[in-house]
């Protein structure tokens, strides 16, 4: 079994969505279990290393899936990559399609979120006293997500399609939509549709994380002519393509890795953000 501790600060973290639970290339070297105020994270956190570099592995449902969308303690998860050091996360998503064009088993580099959760998750470290606002009028990393895309232009040949820029729309879940919603969301302008990109990327945002959600499309909801969603189709998609997510993930990573300590994996210093009022741990 894995040591339970890591030494080294990690600045690269990965939140990998239904789906994606490993990665090739990377081996694990730790497996962390931390506890934040704010409890446990999901799941514990694998320390993989490839060339050198750690990156932090957190599985956003659990090993086994055992949170539902609206049961992440996204607030544990974030914390305590943020404890560890981590100033980036990519985070990845299984997603409905909202848009014809956006195919079950393409990927979406998203640049916006319209928040259709529910407000009972919770969604910021910022109460009890600690009061702070941040700008979150666009969510995603613009540096990370041109990663993303050149990472899987050169994928193409092996049947890798990415749609650069596009709008997640999160929804509370955990049943899905209705065809009245579905078709108000695309109306809305909406490209994918998920249950988890939120709270994520806000409380990312907070604690100066840079994050980038990668999205693969496992279906095309219920506003669509053919099948309507269901979990096997999103788990039969997921399966389908998750050795091209794995690899897209793993060249992102080597990217990453590659210019841990450039400019592109630092911390935010976003104005109104937690400027040390909040104990991540
Ligand atoms: N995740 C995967 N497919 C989805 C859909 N159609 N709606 C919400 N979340 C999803």
């Amino acid at each position: 079994s894995l040591p339970s501790h890591f030494d080294r600060p990690v600045h690269i973290a990965v939140i990998g969505g239904t789906g994606l639970s490993n990665l090739p290339g990377y081996h694990p070297v730790a497996a962390l279990q931390p506890t934040t105020p704010w409890g446990a994270p999901s799941s514990p956190i694998l320390i993989l290393e490839h060339r050198g570099v750690a990156v932090a592995f957190l599985a956003r449902h659990g090993l086994f899936h055992q949170h539902a969308p609206h049961e992440v303690p996204a607030r544990a998860n974030i914390a305590a990559l943020r404890a560890l050091g981590v100033r980036t996360v990519i985070a990845f998503s299984a997603v409905g399609s909202l848009q014809e064009e956006i195919k079950p088993m393409d990927f979406v580099v998203p640049d916006q979120v319209i928040d259709r959760t529910k407000g009972v998750r919770p969604f910021t470290f910022f109460e009890g006293g600690v009061v702070g606002h941040v700008g979150f009028a666009d969510p995603f990393d613009a540096g990370l997500a041109a990663v993303v895309q050149r990472c899987a232009a050169a994928m193409k040949g092996d049947g890798v399609t990415l749609h650069a820029g596009g709008t997640v729309v999160c929804m509370e879940g955990p049943q899905f939509s209705t065809r009245a919603e579905s078709n108000m969301y695309r109306a809305w302008g909406g490209s994918v549709i998920n249950m988890s990109a939120l709270p994520e990327a806000k409380l990312a945002r907070e604690a100066e994380l840079a994050y980038q959600m990668i999205c693969m499309a496992t279906d095309y909801d219920c506003w669509h002519s053919t099948e309507d969603v269901d979990v096997a189709m999103v788990l039969k998609y997921m399966a389908a393509n998750s050795e091209n997510a794995k690899h897209l993930v793993g060249a992102v990573l080597d990217e990453l890795c590659k210019n841990e300590n450039s400019e592109l994996v630092q911390a935010k210093q976003w104005e109104g953000s937690a400027q040390g009022a909040v104990k991540f741990m």
